[in-house]
């Protein structure tokens, strides 16, 4: 008897996912990323891929809620490709195409202003694909679930498939994105394109990011230049980019981490379109979680900070105190003259210009 399939509302679309592979979890991320690819520019949406696309679901939200001009949807599995035939003729997706095949051979044979890479664990392999598929500028938007490598928990793994030391401290989750936008920036600046993240995502167990690419031998090094080494300090929590021994705050001997990406994880200007995207798709009710809105204005406040962020609890229980409420801590940072805000990385982290010694007077 045939399997009867219950119909799937995500966003506009109206999917059935059959063999498909499609995780219900990850609809904070496409709505992320639907809202994202709202807010591009035009020249953009024009030609996408929706590469590893299981169902479809990604580039269909792209065509119904971003306006997707033309989307061709590739994935390896058969099946997956009958579904999302059947998927983008219920969703009357009028230009696109579906190609039963690995999303780097595709990559190696056409050229895209957008590709969407989200594949099961790391995007690494298909990096040097995908900067292969984009003429002068293009947008990149990855998907990345190994985050136990890039972010500690698989040591090896990470110095031997990333070139990158990662950091098992309290902002774990921001070394391992900005580990990852290293690598995007390395296989980019070897093809002489600069990147310009637009936004940076870390929540559960996955890291989402969309990246402008520009063919520009001058922004491929600034990009490049961008890629160093932090130092870490278990002791006294003090951090600093670049590589050094011993500790200036306590003297302790520092742990040298990264290379990551020290640039920005986010475009200001891009995140305020993303926020007047949402609101518009919360209009038509395509937005599942109210938390994107709260996600993205958290973004906006981690722009222009250190690479790393900090966390009270640890701060506190450094000082072998309890902890304050961080509102109420962050606003006695501020009347010191620093800058500081709450990140989206963890309820209770925070960003700042103070340095520790500072920070551990005040809490
Ligand atoms: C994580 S799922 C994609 C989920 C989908 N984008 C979504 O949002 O629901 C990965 C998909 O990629 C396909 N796949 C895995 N490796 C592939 C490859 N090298 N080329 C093309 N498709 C691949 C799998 O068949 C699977 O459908
Ligand atoms: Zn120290």
């Amino acid at each position: 008897m045939e399997k009867i399939e219950t119909l799937i509302r995500e966003g506009r679309a109206k999917i059935r996912t059959g063999d498909a592979f499609y995780n219900p979890h990850m609809r904070f991320c496409r709505d992320v990323s639907s809202c994202a690819f709202k807010s591009l520019e035009e020249e953009f949406r024009e030609n996408v891929c929706d590469g590893f696309s299981a169902s479809g679901i990604r580039g269909i939200r792209y065509y119904l809620e971003g306006g997707a001009g033309k989307v061709d949807f590739v994935d390896a599995n058969a099946s997956a490709c009958g579904i999302i035939r059947k998927n983008c003729r219920s969703n009357k997706i009028k230009d696109c195409k579906v190609f039963k095949e690995d999303v780097a051979l595709l990559l190696l044979r056409n050229k895209y202003d957008f590709v969407e890479l989200d594949p099961f664990g790391s995007p690494l392999d298909f990096l040097y694909p995908a900067m292969r598929a984009f003429r002068k500028r293009g947008i990149l938007s990855v998907t990345a679930t190994d985050t136990a490598v890039l972010c500690g928990a698989h040591r090896n793994a990470c110095i031997r498939n990333y070139f990158s030391h990662p950091l098992r401290s309290e902002y774990f989750n921001e070394m391992g994105i900005r580990i990852l936008l290293r690598a995007i920036a390395q296989y980019a600046s070897s093809y002489d394109f600069g990147i310009t993240p637009l936004f940076s995502l870390s929540k559960r167990h996955y890291f989402k990011t969309f990246v402008f690419v520009e063919r520009s031998a001058q922004k491929a090094f600034e990009s490049a230049v961008k890629c160093e080494s932090i130092s870490h300090c278990f002791n006294c929590l003090h951090r600093e980019i670049g590589i050094r021994e011993a500790c200036p705050v306590c003297k302790k001997k520092m742990t040298r981490a990264g290379p990551i990406w020290i640039g920005e994880i986010h475009d200001l200007g891009f995140l305020r379109r993303m926020e007047q995207s949402c609101e518009e798709l919360e209009e038509i009710n395509a937005m599942g979680d109210s938390k994107v809105k709260e996600t993205i204005q958290r973004m906006e406040k981690e722009v222009g900070f250190p690479p790393w962020h900090f966390n009270l609890h640890a701060l506190s229980s450094k000082q072998k105190k309890s902890s304050p409420k961080i509102e109420e801590f962050l606003g006695k940072v501020r009347k010191k003259g620093f800058r500081a805000e709450r990140t989206h990385f963890e309820d209770n982290g925070f960003k700042t210009d103070a340095g520790i010694k500072v920070l551990r007077k005040i809490v």
